[in-house]
């Protein structure tokens, strides 16, 4: 849908995020006008949104200083209305025995909003004297650079370097299929001083970002750089992912440029991970099609696969890579071409603003940086997708049992 389709539909004002001189990110608009107490009243403003979302995979909806917890959740809800009505990571319980575990080094706290407990209240530092009931919380172990194998020197963070985080889609890869989209509303973040975010690899590069922003580039341009004989691969090609993914990566360090994880031999043994049922093992398509533009993502959770199924035409035997440094090795290259500033979207969501993104076409990261800047709360919520990428791919996964 063109945006200014959208606009005239809502009466509202979609703008393409302003970009700088050569950058080459093709998404991103902000959306002014909207009250978003209001919009879940009106099934045509909903799909008008979610067609929206799908179409520019990043939107920042402006002006939403008053809006109820519980209405985020609802509006979340109505986005996919036939889905099971729970977090896509699960209730609190299950998240913090599962899902929530990211790692050992990158676990964090994550409090649900009391009335909208789907509601994830995420952040750093001083929450406030009585947010939506939660008093006087301080968050310590918020977002943080402790998940990178080889450490950011803490002097040189304090001094206002930083580092991507973990790039990834929000999904649980196991049991549930992940949101197709995330929903994330700024209350409060510090804008300065402006941070400096380093790849720390033998790229060289970096960029300036405020602090407490949440960056993206689009798997839909990852895919637009592949090579035709990648393209045949990727479209005919499949992922496995672990059991318990989370789990089993939970000793696990990241690469400095926050794609990836280091080869350091420290995956849990599949009877290490706790019970699992094999139904619950996600197999996803490499390849994901965008239901509203028909855009193709390669979208590959690199960091919780555990096999790939590779193959050049629908008819052709897969050939099955379980070694994860061969599964890293082939996607290197693939992820990392798209991983440069000109692809690299750091909205400057302000106070009251939600940012929302089409979570099956994009990977977005988290940057640390150092809480003498200030504290940040968002609420987050997403919800485990009625229709699941294995759907959503250009073919049927074969069973090979
Ligand atoms: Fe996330």
């Amino acid at each position: 849908m063109p945006q200014h389709a959208l606009g005239r539909e809502l009466g509202l004002k979609v703008n393409p995020i302003p970009k700088g001189v050569g950058e080459k990110t093709n998404f991103g608009v902000t959306i002014e006008g909207l009250d978003l107490n209001q919009i879940s009243d009106t099934d045509e403003q909903v799909k008008a949104l979610s067609e929206c979302i799908w179409t520019h995979k990043v939107v920042v909806v402006k002006g939403q200083q008053s809006l109820e917890p519980i209405k985020q959740w609802e509006l979340v809800t109505r986005f996919d209305p036939d889905s099971p009505q729970v977090h896509s990571h699960g209730d609190m319980k299950t998240f913090s025995k599962k899902g929530g575990l990211l790692s050992e080094k990158a676990s964090r706290e994550v409090v649900g909003i009391p009335g909208a407990e789907n509601v994830r209240l995420i952040g750093k530092g001083f929450q406030g004297e009585d947010h939506y009931g939660i008093k006087n919380l301080t968050i310590y172990h918020g977002l943080s650079n402790d998940f990178h194998s080889k450490k950011l020197p803490d002097d040189e963070f304090k001094a206002g370097n930083s580092r991507f985080q973990r790039w990834h889609m929000d999904a649980p890869l196991y049991a549930r299929d992940p949101a197709w989209f995330t929903t994330l509303r700024c209350f409060k973040r510090p804008t300065e001083p402006m941070m400096n975010i380093r790849w720390d690899d033998d790229t060289g590069l970096s960029m300036k970002s405020e602090p407490g922003l949440t960056a993206f580039f689009s798997n839909v341009q990852t895919y637009e750089l592949m090579s035709a004989e990648e393209k045949s691969i990727a479209e005919n090609s499949w992922v496995e992912y672990a059991p318990n993914p989370y789990v089993w990566i939970s000793k696990c360090g990241g690469k400095t440029n926050g794609l990836g994880l280091e080869s350091e031999g420290k995956e849990l043994a599949l009877e290490d991970l706790g019970d699992y049922e094999l139904k619950n093992v996600k197999t996803y398509p490499m390849v994901w099609v965008n239901p509203v533009t028909g855009e193709r993502a390669f979208q590959v959770h690199g960091i919780c696969a555990r096999k790939l199924y590779l193959r050049s035409s629908p008819t052709e035997e897969p050939r099955i890579i379980d070694n994860v440094e061969e599964i890293r090795a082939f996607l290197k290259p693939i992820q990392e071409r798209v991983l440069r500033p000109e692809y690299i979207l750091l909205p400057a969501v302000e106070e009251g603003d939600i940012v929302m993104w089409a979570n099956y076409m994009m990977f977005h990261t988290a940057i640390d940086y150092p809480i003498e800047f200030g504290a940040r709360t968002m609420h987050q919520a997403n919800i485990g997708a009625s229709i699941g990428p294995a759907q959503m791919g250009l073919f049927e996964i074969p069973s090979l049992a």
